[in-house]
């Protein structure tokens, strides 16, 4: 790790402590939403997702790092007037960058801007941290929408995450470059849990083998153990939906793949509760994640 990167991370863990007391602290837990091959369904998901689990009651961020074309914003159809790059700047709060989306949920429009921060001075990386640190207390769940692929960016979002969703449709090239993103997690984080959506499948038999051949290869060559999500079938409702830009558990919350993403959501929230390091974790490991690449 260079010296720049090691001071930033400890200023990360020293300048915010949180008051001693016996209360397990409030943390956000870290989501990143990725895929080896592009147009598998990420941003769909995340949105739909975010909802899903903003009708559960959960307080849901979606952080949009992907600068494709179907971004988060086009989903909803709302352009945000300002991005982490404002707050990494100081020229904003993390509560006036964060933009109304449907339901309750929030979204934040970040991505390139992350690498600003090893630029930024202690007293700069000081307040940005504890901007970041609202996250923890205002969201409990922090959703990150990638692009596709292995590209150092995503990487370091998946690496920093406190878990992965890792889209990928029956298509060969996609599950190819699925297995492949895993390889390369592998080599980094052995012990990341990555849970493996199928999208796009045209029969549940499809989307099971689909997963559980991927999970098979994944834990035999890579001893890596991946977990099974589940799966959404080819739904044309979800093109609809993205074309009125409405998203579609409001567009047709009967239709089957908003019944598979409640399942997905279902599945996510019933896990046993495992420790998070949230927000501010994530990004005092994006910091150390500077000096590797
Ligand atoms: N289950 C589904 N059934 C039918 N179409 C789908 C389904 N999921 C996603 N799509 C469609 O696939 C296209 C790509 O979806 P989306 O933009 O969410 O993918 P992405 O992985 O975010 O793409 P990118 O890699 O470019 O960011 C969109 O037109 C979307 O409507
Ligand atoms: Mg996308």
């Amino acid at each position: 790790m260079n010296d720049q990167a090691e001071m930033l991370r400890r200023i990360v863990n020293t300048y915010d402590q949180e008051p001693a007391t016996s209360e397990p602290v409030k943390r956000a837990k870290v989501i990143t939403v990725t895929s080896g091959k592009g147009g598998v369904g990420k941003t769909s998901l995340t949105v739909n997702l975010a909802l899903q689990l903003s009708m559960r009651g959960l307080k849901v961020v979606i952080l949009d790092v992907d600068f494709g074309l179907a971004n988060v914003d086009v989903l909803f159809g709302i352009v945000p007037k300002y991005t982490l790059l404002d707050v990494i700047r100081g020229e904003k709060n993390i509560l006036e960058v964060l933009t109304d989306g449907p339901d309750n949920i929030k979204f934040l429009s970040g991505g390139s801007g992350v690498e600003e921060l090893v630029r930024l001075d202690r007293k700069s990386l000081r307040k940005f941290v504890s901007n970041i640190n609202i996250l923890d207390k205002l969201f409990d769940i922090i959703l990150i929408d990638t692009g596709a692929g292995v590209s150092r960016n995503v990487m370091n979002f998946i690496l920093a995450a406190d878990e992965v969703v890792l889209v990928t449709t029956p298509e060969p090239t996609a599950i190819t470059d699925a297995y492949a993103l895993v390889k390369m997690v592998s080599r980094r984080d052995q012990k990341k849990k990555i849970n493996v959506l199928v999208n796009k499948a045209d029969s549940v038999k499809e989307a099971e083998n689909v997963a559980t051949k991927l999970c098979q290869v994944s834990e035999k060559f890579l001893s890596l153990k991946l977990s099974k999500l589940g799966y959404i079938l080819y739904d044309d409702n979800v093109t609809k939906s993205v074309k009125l830009q409405r998203p579609l558990s409001l567009y047709n919350p009967k239709c089957h793949a908003s019944k598979s993403i409640s399942e997905i959501a279902d599945k996510l929230t019933s896990g046993p509760e495992t420790e998070v390091q949230g927000a501010k974790g994530f990004i005092s490991k994006l910091l150390s994640f500077f000096g590797h690449n």
